[in-house]
């Protein structure tokens, strides 16, 4: 696989913890969110960016151990070990194995597998390194037992992992992005179809990730939780009798105003989102930045006033970089904290950078792409 930078430490560290080289390695990216949140579970648009460099790497080897995965990984400084017959146990190994018995199940009950994990990617700041994590493990268990698969369905396949064995009902942008996407390239999304194009940003403009500092928390995330928003949708499609939000747009905004709260504003929201992405897509072919700003800030009060996802944090963060002259900024995945992306001009973000974390203590740059 090509990759070589990004899979060089990940071999390192296989070699050192299981004393042989690795069979194969691999590497997928995270990705951060521009516009559209929380529609991708309601057949609607989104426009996420693969990341340059924030993904997660991986080492397999065949073990000696039928059906015995060890697992080691860095970020966790800890070697889980699984059987391949195992079901989900809350731990982080659980998307590894998931991914495992989705594309080689009989495979690693032939051989066993040792396993080493690296991301560059920080857990908990909305930048999908669960889907990293899929994606990069079904990869690399098609690599090492020589079967092919799609990029759209390897996607497809992570997607189902993460609903159905780790249990987070997530639409499919994250492993999309993370499988198909072009790091640095926005890509245009309709996860109803899995139509897809890629259109590039101005370069003279860039987006930056300031982590919020405060960690979200998707699967079983609460009363407020992901699960909750899931399931206000659906109600939300029983009582304007549609079969997905999707299938609304902004001059039905009249009869979902007329539906109880909440409903009402989740399905404001998601239209609302939706049309935010379609409107940003012709404005990045317009080179119109200030309007694809514009957008963003509007995504993010749609997200704190109807979706209430955002918390005081990305609130006052978002609020802040514009008035540090970011053109927008709106807090991106799957809520309740994590990042937030802003948008500035190339030659302003350095600068912005630093004062963006002189004021908020528990904040970090991600990333300037
Ligand atoms: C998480 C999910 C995605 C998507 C986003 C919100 O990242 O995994 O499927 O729903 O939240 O847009």
């Amino acid at each position: 696989m090509a990759e070589e930078r990004e899979t060089a430490s990940v071999r390192a560290a296989f070699e050192k913890h299981f004393g042989l080289a690795p069979d194969v390695v691999a590497y997928s990216p995270g990705r951060v969110n521009l516009l559209g949140e929380h529609t991708d579970y309601n057949g609607g648009f989104v426009l996420p960016m693969a990341l340059r460099g924030l993904g997660v790497s991986i080492a397999l080897g065949k073990g000696d151990k039928p059906g015995v995965i060890e697992a080691y990984s860095d970020t966790f400084a800890e070697t889980e070990i699984r059987n391949i017959e195992d079901g989900r146990q809350g731990r982080w190994s659980d998307y590894l194995l998931g991914c495992l018995k989705a594309v080689a199940a009989e495979d690693v009950a032939r051989t066993g597998l040792c396993v080493a994990l690296e991301t560059t990617l920080p857990m908990g700041a909305g930048l999908s390194s669960s889907a990293a994590l899929e994606v990069v493990s079904i990869k690399a268990a098609l690599a090492l037992y020589g079967r092919q698969m799609s990029a759209v369905d390897v996607a497809v396949k992570a997607r189902a992992v993460e609903n159905e064995f780790v249990g987070m009902p997530c639409g499919i942008m994250d492993q999309f992005a993370s499988s198909v996407g072009d790091p640095g390239v926005a890509m245009f999304l309709n996860t109803n179809t899995l139509a897809y194009e890629l259109v590039t940003t101005s370069a003279e403009h860039a987006f930056v990730i300031i982590a919020s500092g405060v960690s979200h928390q998707l699967v079983d995330g609460g009363e407020d939780g992901y699960a909750t928003r899931v399931a206000e949708c659906k109600a939300a499609c029983a009582a304007l009798q549609v079969e997905m939000l999707s299938d609304l747009g902004p001059s039905d905004l009249d009869r979902i105003n007329a539906i109880p709260e909440p409903l009402n504003r989740r399905a404001r929201h998601i239209i609302n989102d939706n049309q935010h992405v379609l409107d940003g897509v012709a404005a990045l072919k317009a080179h119109d930045m200030a309007r694809f700003g514009e957008l963003m800030i509007a995504s993010h009060a749609s997200q704190r006033d109807d979706y209430q996802i955002t918390v005081a944090e990305t609130d006052l963060i978002a609020e802040t970089a514009l008035s540090f002259g970011a053109l927008g900024a709106r807090q991106t995945g799957g809520g309740w904290g994590g990042s937030v992306v802003a948008l500035i001009e190339k030659d302003k973000a350095e600068e912005f950078c630093k004062r963006i974390v002189a004021r908020f203590e528990k904040a970090s740059i991600l990333a300037v792409t």
